[in-house]
């Protein structure tokens, strides 16, 4: 299905360029060292030079700041196509581009982005995102890391832990709490040189079960001094700083998605017409024959919400969060169906890391879980529905978005 790939889905020229672009750097570059990561739990670093030189490291970035310029849609076929090779070079773009270059871009001064905008773009520094606390995951306004003033600086101490990139990043957007008694209005976010007295990482404990290539870092601050000119966006307004960035993670996230389950339509579709059981191709058996149309019918499903996602971004130019949850929690979900039936048709085979499907199969489980969980997408969709509870109006309540134009 993939040839034909931009005339079926409408895509730019521009578009189709990334695409192949990312495609050819996935199976040439990518592909040749993904089993290995996977196997010494190593994030293949020497990638990050290559990514620059090839633009992946700012795809979407506005060519006014350093990027390609790209549109949401392109950057969202780039992650398709890493996803489908690997999830932990996809998740590390995710994190670097979609959580910290975009988020600089959106809400830094200028002077934050001549500093930092550069470095990110030509991979010179890796950027991570520290939000998630042992005790602030799913409800991230419950921040405890501290933000203190210091003079013409601030103090801030706690602890982040499952931070991908935490433990390569020059740099982390660190969200943490200037009024512990003002819940989510009390959080920034500060832009953070890893390299920052009092500033730790450390491997996280434990073996993830999948993007074992992933870096995934417990960060410690002791006592981190940073100017007050690194403040990320406006005081007390870190909340938003976070919602923002996670909308363009989460993007890349359900196209990662889409992409495992590309991978793992075509390899069950080749294997149900190559092997050959009880005197004919599995695949004329109606079980498997069945597996197939769903998996295709999922796939398409789910690539349709993130082109649609995308494409709102692209029109409204505005956040696109409803429809962005809405792809993730449905591409994710398809992603761990697909790449489960995929594992158990290729049976024995399916079952070891000579084929990459248990490696797609693990990762899925993780794409239901970071940037927010299935529940949490379930969360932002059914409040876009109702808005706030507004009991002295009648009909349709503040700030939903309702069923007026028939478009839900
Ligand atoms: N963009 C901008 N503003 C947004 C927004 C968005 N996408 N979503 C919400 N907001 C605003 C709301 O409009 C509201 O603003 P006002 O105060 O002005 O009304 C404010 O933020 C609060 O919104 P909610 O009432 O919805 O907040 P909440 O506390 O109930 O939480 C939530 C909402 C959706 C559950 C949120 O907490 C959430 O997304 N949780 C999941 C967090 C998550 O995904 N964590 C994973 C992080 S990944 C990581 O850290 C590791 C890594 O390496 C990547």
């Amino acid at each position: 299905m993939s040839a034909d790939y931009a005339a079926r889905y409408g895509l730019s020229a521009a578009e189709e360029a990334w695409r192949r672009k990312a495609q050819a750097f996935a199976l040439e570059e990518v592909a040749p060292l993904s089993r290995e990561a996977d196997r010494a739990g190593r994030f293949p670093r020497a990638l990050v030079p290559r990514m620059a030189a090839l633009g992946l490291l700012g795809t979407p970035v506005d060519t006014a700041h350093g990027g390609g310029g790209a549109s949401a849609l392109a950057a969202a076929v780039v992650a398709e196509e890493l996803g489908r090779v690997d999830g932990s070079v996809r998740g590390f773009l995710a994190v670097h581009v979609g959580l910290v270059t975009q988020t600089v871009a959106q809400f830094g001064t200028d002077e934050q982005r001549r500093a930092w905008l550069p470095r990110l773009l030509s991979g010179a520094t890796i950027g991570c995102f520290a939000l998630t606390e042992p005790g602030a995951g799913s409800d991230a306004a419950a921040v405890t890391t501290t933000v203190r003033d210091d003079g013409d600086h601030v103090v801030i101490d706690g602890e982040k832990h499952w931070i991908t990139n935490g433990g390569v990043a020059g740099l982390a957007i660190v969200f943490g709490t200037a009024d512990p008694s003002a819940g989510r209005k009390g959080i920034e976010a500060w832009l953070v040189p890893t390299s920052t007295p009092g500033f730790e990482a450390h491997p996280m404990d434990g073996h993830a079960l999948g993007h074992r290539a992933s870096d995934h870092a417990r960060l410690v601050f002791r006592g981190v001094r940073v100017p007050r000119a690194n403040r990320l966006g406006p005081a007390r307004g870190g909340f938003k700083v976070a919602m923002g960035g996670l909308d363009h993670g989460r993007l890349n996230v359900a196209a990662g998605a889409v992409g495992i389950q590309a991978a793992c339509l075509d390899a069950c579709t080749a294997f149900a017409r190559s092997r050959r059981q009880f005197g004919q191709r599995i695949g004329d058996f109606q079980q498997v024959g069945a597996l197939l149309a769903q998996m295709r019918v999922d796939l398409e499903a789910s690539r349709l919400l993130v082109h649609h996602a995308a494409r709102t971004l692209d029109r409204t130019r505005g956040p696109a969060t409803a429809e962005t949850s809405a792809a993730k929690l449905f591409a994710t979900e398809a992603a761990l169906r697909t790449a489960t039936q995929a594992v158990r048709l290729h049976g024995a085979r399916g079952y070891d890391d000579a084929l990459p499907l248990e490696r797609h199969y693990r990762d899925a489980i993780g794409l239901t879980i970071y940037e927010g969980t299935s529940e949490i997408q379930r969360v932002i969709l059914a409040r876009d529905l109702l808005g706030r509870d507004d009991p002295a109006a009648d009909g349709p309540r503040e700030g939903a978005r309702g069923h007026k134009d028939g478009a839900r």
